[in-house]
């Protein structure tokens, strides 16, 4: 039987460019989840956007003299781009300024009030008088009162991950001029997270065997030790989703509020796109259905908490509205795998300080391959990690290049030689070839096991280590040797590698799609392992978006130990992978700062 699983991404803001520490906070690990379980013959879906409104893309509008319209379709065609470059194939990457958006987040605001989880309130809020605007949480800075960190922001403290209410900040200061704003009164809506409290805590209790122990701190952990209280889902804006109550002109839906609405909205645009306008529902309707949201550290309590308490507050009222059934409920997230940050040369990465590398930068002078490969076994799945130049390049060289890499290409081209380009018929295969076919198909198992739990730092070490078995294997059976003296012997050496090259393709290609298609083709197969990504335009009533989605027609993978044909044509191979000069190294980091 295949499960339903929503692969939920986090939504990059549209406001900056994307850097190898999103790439592998969330981006990538995303995609070989969504690779795995396609090859696994899973209902996968894989969805995100631009997070496009909010206070960030208004300030870089008002900072370089453009619209926020503007900003948010240069940054959001950026990330296509980039997830097109990089091989990250969503079902559908949209945006959050969509026609679509924008009706699916008014309805869950209007159900949570119809079920009585909003309140309005008075508050008090920072006013910059020299700007005449009051100031997004995001955009006062000043001392955290949890733990004194003095470069807290109004909206959450990234030292000690606490959400903050922005107007007990201590020493406030304006994030944009740095002046020091005074509280005035606004009116706002809030959510009743207290009145909701009971139900989350039973939904992360339901989840404490199996979650990190970083998202259970900053979920159950924090509601346990400080309680849940309302929180402020409206904003002085204009940049955003308008709030869909009279007399409430001049505000809109908290970014924070919409933007993970779109995890549900993205699916209903695709199931209108891909012409099945109820085929959304399998992954939103369905209890059964998994949804595993990828989340760097920041966004832990906006999905482990804020997010599952509007699913929950919306009760059966959103399916009234939007499916044909009557009674369903909204599907709560199953996994929330947050990664912690990558450091860069032991720095915090920082696009101001240009401490960074961009990923379209990186893919001018690289392949996506390596960058995968580097960003996977440098995962910040338990703790920091950093990410360091020389040793981009010494992985490169001494994995893909002579460990991977020159496996395959001394193997194919070998074969290719002396077959005359078939994979060449072994007959009866010898105890020896048959332990090392064990060896390798055993790592659908294990490797799959570890992608499963999403630990993919050791599902990829795995996969690489029995590509190392199969080279022991090689030099001691030395099929150059062989094929001097017995050509049978070599013809059976040389199909076992093949096959156990053949299995591992397959264990790599959730990691490594790029070389694995084309030692795919290399091998003979015409079909290619996955589907294809393709660039979109869409119209509604706000304007045009482009959307990146992905067909899966042609796709013939299959995470099994399938059988490569004896007696086959091959394609003429060519190495998959470049080796790196160290110098390269010297050169990027003087590019740094
Ligand atoms: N834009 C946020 C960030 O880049 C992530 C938003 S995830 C969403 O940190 F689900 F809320 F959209
Ligand atoms: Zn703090």
């Amino acid at each position: 039987m295949s499960d339903n699983i929503l692969v939920a991404v986090a939504w990059p803001y549209a406001n900056s460019r994307i850097h190898v520490g999103n790439i592998t906070g969330s981006y990538l690990p995303a995609d070989i989840f969504t690779r795995y379980h396609r090859l696994l013959g899973d209902q996968v879906i894989m969805v995100s956007g631009s997070d496009a409104h909010g206070t960030p893309v208004t300030v870089r509008a008002d900072a370089e003299g453009s619209t926020p319209v503007q900003v948010y379709e240069k940054f959001h065609n950026g990330f296509i781009e980039l997830f097109q470059k990089l091989g990250l194939a969503y079902d559908l990457f949209t945006s959050t300024h969509t026609k679509n958006h924008f009706e699916v987040s008014q309805a869950i605001f209007l159900a949570l009030q119809k079920n009585g989880y909003l309140y309005t309130e008075k508050q008090k809020q920072w006013y910059a008088p020299a700007q005449r605007r009051f100031l997004p949480d995001r955009y006062v800075e000043g001392t955290c009162y949890f733990c004194g960190y003095t470069e807290a922001r109004g909206d959450q403290c990234d030292n000690c991950g606490n959400l903050l209410d922005a107007t007990q900040l201590i020493d406030p200061r304006s994030k944009t001029d740095g002046s020091t704003p005074e509280l005035r009164e606004t009116e706002h809506f809030y959510v009743d997270l207290g009145a909701l409290e009971p139900s989350i805590v039973d939904f992360l209790r339901q989840r404490e065997s199996y979650w990190r122990s970083n998202v259970l701190r900053q979920s159950l952990g924090q509601i346990m030790s400080k309680g849940l209280h309302g929180r402020a889902i409206t904003r002085d804006l204009d940049w955003g989703i308008p709030v869909p109550v009279e007399g409430w002109d001049g505000k809109c839906l908290y970014v924070w509020f919409e933007a993970v609405i779109g995890y549900v909205s993205a699916a209903i645009e695709w199931a209108k796109l891909g012409g099945q306008p109820e085929a959304w529902e399998k992954w939103w309707t369905n209890p059964d259905a998994k949804g595993y949201y990828f989340i760097g550290k920041d966004n832990i309590p906006f999905h482990a908490v804020i997010w599952p308490a509007q699913l929950i507050g919306v009760g059966e009222w959103f399916g009234k509205i939007y499916s044909n059934e009557d009674g369903v409920k909204l599907t709560l997230p199953y996994d929330v795998p947050a990664n912690e940050f990558m450091n860069l040369e032991g720095q915090k990465i920082s696009g101001s300080r240009n401490w960074a590398v961009w990923g379209l930068d990186f893919l001018s002078r690289y392949d996506p391959d390596p960058l995968r490969y580097y960003l996977t076994v440098n995962m910040p799945e338990s703790k920091d990690t950093d990410w360091d130049w020389d040793d981009f390049v010494r992985r490169n060289n001494d994995v893909l290049v002579a460990t991977w890499g020159n496996l395959v290409n001394r193997v194919l081209s070998f074969a290719y030689k002396h077959w005359d380009g078939c994979v060449p018929e072994p007959g009866e295969l010898r105890p020896d070839d048959k332990v090392i076919l064990e060896s390798v198909a055993a790592g659908f198992e294990s490797v799959g096991e570890h992608i499963d739990a999403v630990r993919l730092r050791p599902a990829l070490n795995e996969a690489v280590r029995l590509a190392s078995e199969v080279n022991k294997y090689l030099d001691t059976s030395a099929p150059w040797f062989e094929i001097k003296s017995d050509k049978e012997h070599a013809a059976k050496t040389i199909f076992t590698a093949l096959q156990a090259i053949d299995w591992l393709k397959v264990q790599l290609s959730p990691f490594l799609p790029f070389t694995s298609e084309r030692l795919n083709l290399y091998l003979g197969y015409k079909q290619p392992l996955f589907g294809e990504q393709y660039v979109e335009t869409v119209e509604d009533s706000l304007g045009k978006h482009t959307v990146l989605r992905y067909n899966s027609a042609d796709a013939s993978g299959k995470w099994e130990p399938g059988c490569l044909p004896a007696g086959g044509s091959m394609e003429k191979p060519a190495p998959l992978f470049r080796k790196l000069e160290p110098i390269v190294a010297q050169e990027e980091r003087a590019k740094l700062g």
